[in-house]
């Protein structure tokens, strides 16, 4: 089978960098054009806004958290849940304020959100003065867009799908010093009901397996000590390439590169996630013993109607092949509360799951209907507060297992990577291979390097420690 996608390079057409960082060089208020870029949402919009600021550098710019002094205001959004969508709008009709205290500012929106045309209409209609407006699908064009929005003069709006490409070589600057985001592939097929994802952001598209290995072995080379594999579903990896390659396959292949750093992955999606891949953890050098796994609900006719396709006793056969051949292994999970028709009898089957499994921590979220997506349209019977009441017992439950999980773990001796200083003095934080948080007192200089720390203390969900003999 032949590659599904053309596989283009960004270099072919980036002549507008040059073109914008001449404009720029003009327009910029003080001595160096300032942009100041924030990013809602997933990683994977982390992971595009590090791209965007790839681009910028090259274009002379530099960074600014404060949107009064920036010369090109840009919001990377997120469509997941509603909440999200509120927080831009209100941001965003903030900016109106600095566009009249500076007018030559350049005010661009792009991310999931712009890929939704109640949004863009809304923007078009109620906020002129937003420049630039592109999708998730127009990073690589970015360049063109902006110079178009900064010498036209004109609202320049570009958005819609083209999930037939991928482009390879858009420079990229990473926020973190030592621990970096890799997308591996882009887009998902699996129509979650709840979901509005394959909409914002298109088909599943693997990136080549060399083009990944080559961008993971560059970033060990020049110093990365955690390595994050990035896709809405990882374990899919490989399904539209010529080559006959699966996600287990690409993690053995990077974990053969040398070099001390730790390779973590997300997200996986439990009906794809093969035995094979947890043997290749089990048996490997550098992949984290961590185990992200959404299992979203713990009752199978909810299950269904999220159109996950597995079950509750698929799910638990999958984490208990991980117990078994991954020591201590963490695991971690999505879990959606109040999904529409959900009952309390249902939820209380996501309760006795969470039980079973025990997982270290849980990424927890009410349901929000995504306009467009089949689940927005079912029947929700439930009130909000009703659906509050739950969602806070779902939290109690988590406390105790993650206070009881953490509290096991006094008196081992575990290797992490210190992440950085905490507020207190002389404390350095730091995370387990299982995504566990340890903080101890420590010299500033080991931040970005491993080292062994003996736990002393269970906090809930974080540990304390001190340094053992390394
Ligand atoms: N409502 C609530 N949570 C959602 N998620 C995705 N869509 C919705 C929605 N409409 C959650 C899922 C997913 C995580 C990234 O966000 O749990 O795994
Ligand atoms: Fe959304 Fe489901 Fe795809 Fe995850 S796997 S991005 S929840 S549709």
């Amino acid at each position: 089978m032949a590659n599904q996608f053309e596989y283009k390079s960004f270099t072919d057409d980036n002549h507008y960098i040059q073109l914008c960082a001449e404009v720029m060089a003009i327009r910029a208020r003080a001595e160096q054009p300032m942009a100041c870029i924030r990013t809602y949402g997933c990683q994977q919009n982390v992971a595009d806004s590090e791209k965007i600021k790839g681009m910028l550098f090259e274009m002379g710019f530099g960074f600014t958290d404060n949107a009064d002094e920036a010369d090109f205001i840009l919001f990377n959004t997120c469509a997941v849940r509603e909440h999200a969508e509120d927080r831009v709008f209100g941001n965003v009709g903030a900016l109106k304020n600095i566009k009249r205290r500076h007018p030559s500012v350049i005010i661009g929106l792009c991310g999931c959100m712009m890929e939704q045309k109640h949004v863009t209409d809304r923007l078009y209609r109620s906020f002129p003065f937003v420049n630039l407006v592109f999708g998730t699908h127009s990073l690589h064009h970015f360049p063109e867009l902006f110079y178009n929005a900064v010498t036209y003069g004109k609202r320049v709006y570009e958005t819609g799908i083209d999930d037939k490409t991928v482009y390879e070589g858009i420079p990229t600057r990473r926020d973190g010093q030592f621990k970096g985001w890799l997308p591996i592939m882009y887009g998902c097929n699996n129509f979650c009901t709840y979901c509005i994802v394959p909409y914002t952001r298109g088909r599943e598209r693997s990136r080549r397996f060399e083009d990944v290995v080559r961008e993971a072995r560059t970033m060990i080379e020049s110093g990365y000590k955690e390595i994050t594999l990035l896709g809405q579903n990882v374990n899919s990896y490989g399904k539209n390439l010529e080559e006959n390659v699966t996600f287990a396959q690409l993690l053995s292949e990077i974990d053969k590169i040398d070099g001390d750093y730790i390779l973590r992955f997300m997200t996986s999606h439990p009906k794809d996630c093969s035995k094979e891949l947890i043997d290749v953890i089990a048996g490997s050098r550098h992949i984290s013993t961590h185990l992200h796994l959404p299992f979203q609900s713990g009752s199978n006719r909810v299950l269904k109607a999220m159109n996950r396709s597995y079950t509750r006793e698929k799910y638990l056969d999958i984490i208990n092949y991980a117990k078994e051949k991954i020591p201590g292994v963490s695991l971690t999970s999505d879990i959606i509360v109040g999904f529409p028709g959900e009952t309390y009898e249902e939820f209380c089957e996501t309760l006795s799951l969470i039980r079973e499994v025990e997982f270290t921590s849980l990424f927890t979220f009410i349901y929000s209907p995504r306009e467009g997506t089949p689940a927005a349209k079912m029947p929700d019977p439930y009130t909000h507060e009703e659906k509050s009441k739950w969602f806070s017992e779902l939290l109690r439950v988590q406390e105790e297992i993650a206070a009881k999980r953490c509290a096991s773990m006094v008196g081992q001796t575990v290797r992490v990577l210190v992440e950085g200083k905490t507020d207190k003095d002389g404390i350095l934080t730091s995370r387990t291979s299982g995504n566990i948080i340890v903080d101890f007192p420590g010299d500033e200089a080991l931040v970005g390097s491993f080292v062994n720390v003996k736990i002393t203390k269970a906090r809930n969900w974080i540990l304390n420690g001190e340094l053992a003999d390394q």
